[in-house]
Order: C-alpha cells, then sequence, then structure tokens
C-alpha cells in the first residue's frame, strides 16, 4: 500500500531574475514501512522537498497525496491540523519555540489539540533522548545536540497521543 505518493512537484522560489527552481517534475511513491532517504549535494532541494511532503510550505505546482489525502487540497486551517496529528518532522535548524521549555516544546503538538500527555510514554522518551534533567530550560540554554534531541521529541510526540489514546481504549 502507498502511504505516499508524489506526482510531477515543482517549486519556484522568487520571481524574475531571482527566481530559483527548487524542484522540477519530481515523481516518486513510497510504500506503507519503506525506510526512504534523499541524498543530494547542498542546495539541490532535499529541505525544499521534504517541506513540501509535510505541508509546511505550498509547492508551485504537482500533488503530495499522505495516505490517499491530497493534502495541498486542504485549507490552510485544515492543513495545520493535518500536519500537527500525522507528520513528524525534525527541521534542519530545529525550529524550537523560544518561549517555550523543552516540556513544552516537546508535548506542542498535544497541547494545541488539548490531549493529554501519557506520563509514563512522555518519561520513556525524555530519557531515551537524555533531557530529564532540561525539562524546564528554554531552547537557549540548551547545547546545539540538545536542541536537536528536542526537534525529534516533538516528532515523536504523536506516539504519546497513540499511547494514551489506547490507555483510554484499554489496549
Ligand atoms: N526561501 C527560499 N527562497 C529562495 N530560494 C530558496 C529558499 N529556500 C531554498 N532556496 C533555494 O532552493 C534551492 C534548494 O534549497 P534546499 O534548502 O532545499 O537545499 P538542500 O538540498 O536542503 O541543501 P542543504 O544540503 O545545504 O541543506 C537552493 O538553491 C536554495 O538556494
Ligand atoms: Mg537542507
Amino acid at each position: 500500500m502507498e502511504i505516499l505518493k508524489i506526482e510531477n512537484l515543482s517549486k519556484v522560489y522568487g520571481k524574475g531574475d531571482t527566481a530559483v527552481t527548487a524542484l522540477d517534475q519530481v515523481s516518486f511513491t513510497v510504500k506503507k514501512g519503506e525506510f526512504v532517504a534523499i541524498i543530494g549535494p547542498s542546495g539541490s532541494g532535499k529541505s525544499t522537498l521534504l517541506h513540501m511532503l509535510g505541508g509546511v510550505d505550498r509547492p508551485t505546482s504537482g500533488k503530495v497525496l499522505v495516505d490517499n489525502t491530497d493534502i495541498y487540497k486542504l485549507n490552510e486551517t485544515q492543513l495545520a491540523i493535518f500536519r500537527r496529528r500525522q507528520i513528524g518532522l525534525i527541521y534542519q535548524f530545529y525550529n524550537l519555540i523560544p518561549v517555550l521549555t523543552v516540556e513544552e516544546n516537546i508535548t506542542l503538538p498535544l497541547l494545541l489539540d488539548q490531549h493529554k500527555v501519557d506520563q509514563n510514554q512522555f518519561e520513556n522518551i525524555v530519557k531515551i533522548l537524555n533531557l530529564q534533567n532540561r525539562l524546564h530550560h528554554l531552547p537557549n540554554q540548551l547545547s546545539g545536540g540538545q536542541q536537536q534531541r528536542v526537534s525529534i521529541g516533538r516528532a515523536l510526540s504523536v506516539i504519546l497521543l497513540l499511547c494514551w489514546q489506547m490507555n483510554q481504549q484499554g489496549i
């Protein structure tokens, strides 16, 4: 089963003399469970492609279907909800919220949806990421590697939601 389908995806940044074609008619599919790496030289469009797949920026043309949802047919609000609930994205420069603590940054996608956090699972993830002594610090009080791990924690926070839902259903 295809979890991801990319059709003729193009992205042009800017206009006129400074226009840059970052993606030019990219098409591929990813099956459920497949592990895919996108490799290429600096400036070749890897981050741009991931931004398009994650719904954080709109392509100039082409389609992205995630689990059969044509994500760029969604309006901004629907796309924001889709992104928060279905996509785990670790940014090249982390994109942590500077005024939120480590704990708040990790659980942010859940808090925005007013979901409760499974405390055991949260503690497990925090321990694996070795952030248990930094939960109440702000991003600018962390090392680069620690900030990267907070970003990974935020991408994993969907797992916290799934665990909470499974607990509720007694699974
Ligand atoms: N916001 C932007 N405005 C204009 N041009 C951009 C913008 N973002 C990226 N580009 C250009 O698009 C091209 C692809 O950039 P992208 O960031 O996707 O590359 P990358 O493969 O992730 O590179 P790196 O390995 O250096 O992170 C580059 O030529 C870059 O200069
Ligand atoms: Mg990049």
